[in-house]
């Protein structure tokens, strides 16, 4: 079965056609380029960029994948959470094709598309249950997975999301948008505990509004002494970084702990970071069986919503009609 996926939650447009689980292609063109001199996603600039390279993506995504649009069998598509402008255009583009095409629409969450990853091209590994770990721009949420249309949260953060820390405390460091990418390549672990930073943490659910403020302010208390040369900043953002990802790899464990569950299974543009990789593979060598997104599918991206939405489609027998609405949360 073929199935054509279609993203534009935030600032990708993304197009994915699939054999079963199977990638064939996978198209996106992000306008992040655009965002830059922002510091942020602006919301009507990504919606733009959507609708000027949605035709063009999936052209392409056709082309790479040697399938004609009539050998289509399913549409999956992003409908929740995101930008509204940004998934208006991908949700009516689906739809458009479901209707020329008398083929069935799914709509698929973003986010469990994200911990649907690990299993893209290998489809034998999906095994229930399992603690499901979303690390991205907007989100930061530990969920027990039964099934992936039984997915209960355990866990969140109360303010903002990790990878939006990220983003945020790099710009007020000068290193640009977006974040995560240029801290993952300044850290280094000599200094991982150079500084003394804390995030929160109450139960499973967590909080990083706290160390954001506080690396601003020692951003603003080096810069005034004029002590902020490039190695204190090394070192600031190494231990930033550290206890970032330290918090979030005990709340993991608790929620093994708590849960009995073993398997775990993390997603989202903010895994692609080096540290949290490696960490996490130690946790395997602690009795915990650890899966982690491909790099190539961590970001936003067409292929896991496919994958998961032929998932739904297939094993599930869910589809969505054409009422389906967009949702920002
Ligand atoms: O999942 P994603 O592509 O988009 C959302 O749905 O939000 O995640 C984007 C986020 C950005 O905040 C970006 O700074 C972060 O992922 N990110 C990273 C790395 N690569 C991307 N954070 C830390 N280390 C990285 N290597
Ligand atoms: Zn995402």
């Amino acid at each position: 079965m073929y199935t054509l996926g279609v993203e534009t939650s935030c600032d990708e447009t993304s197009v994915a056609v699939l054999k079963n689980y199977k990638t064939l292609s996978n198209i996106t063109i992000s306008s992040l380029r655009e965002h830059k001199k922002y510091g942020g996603v602006v919301p009507e600039i990504a919606t733009r960029a959507h609708l000027k390279n949605i035709d063009k993506v999936t052209i392409l995504a056709l082309k790479e994948s040697k399938i004609k649009i009539e050998e289509i069998d399913l549409i999956a598509v992003t409908h929740r959470p995101g930008l509204i402008g940004a998934l208006v255009v991908g949700l009516n583009f689906a739809k458009a094709m479901s209707l020329s095409l008398a083929k069935p629409l799914i709509g698929v969450n973003h986010l469990h598309a994200h911990i649907f990853a690990p299993f893209l091209n290998c489809p034998q590994k999906i095994k229930f249950p399992f603690i499901g770990v979303i690390i991205s721009g907007g989100h930061t949420e530990i969920y027990r997975v039964d099934d992936f249309d039984k997915i209960s949260i355990l866990g969140q953060t109360r303010d903002d999301a990790c990878g939006e820390v990220f983003d945020k405390v790099a710009v007020s460091y000068g290193l640009g948008y977006p974040g995560g990418p240029a801290i993952d390549k300044l850290f280094d672990s000599k200094y991982k505990k150079d500084f003394k930073f804390r995030c929160g943490k109450i139960g499973l659910d967590l909080s990083f509004s706290g160390i954001k403020t506080a690396l601003v302010y020692k951003k603003k208390e080096l810069h005034k002494r004029k002590s902020l040369d490039a190695k204190t900043k090394k070192r600031i953002l190494s231990s930033f970084q550290y206890t970032v990802f330290e918090t979030i790899i005990s709340a993991i464990v608790e929620a093994t702990q708590k849960t009995g569950i073993k398997r775990v299974v993390c997603g989202g543009g903010v895994v692609a970071n080096t540290y949290f990789r490696q960490r996490i593979l130690d946790q395997n060598m602690q009795n915990l069986q650890c899966f982690l997104s491909p790099l190539e599918y961590a970001g936003d991206n067409a292929a896991i919503v496919a994958g998961l939405g032929f998932y739904l489609y297939n094993k599930k027998g869910i589809k969505s009609n054409l009422s389906l609405k967009v949702q920002s949360s």
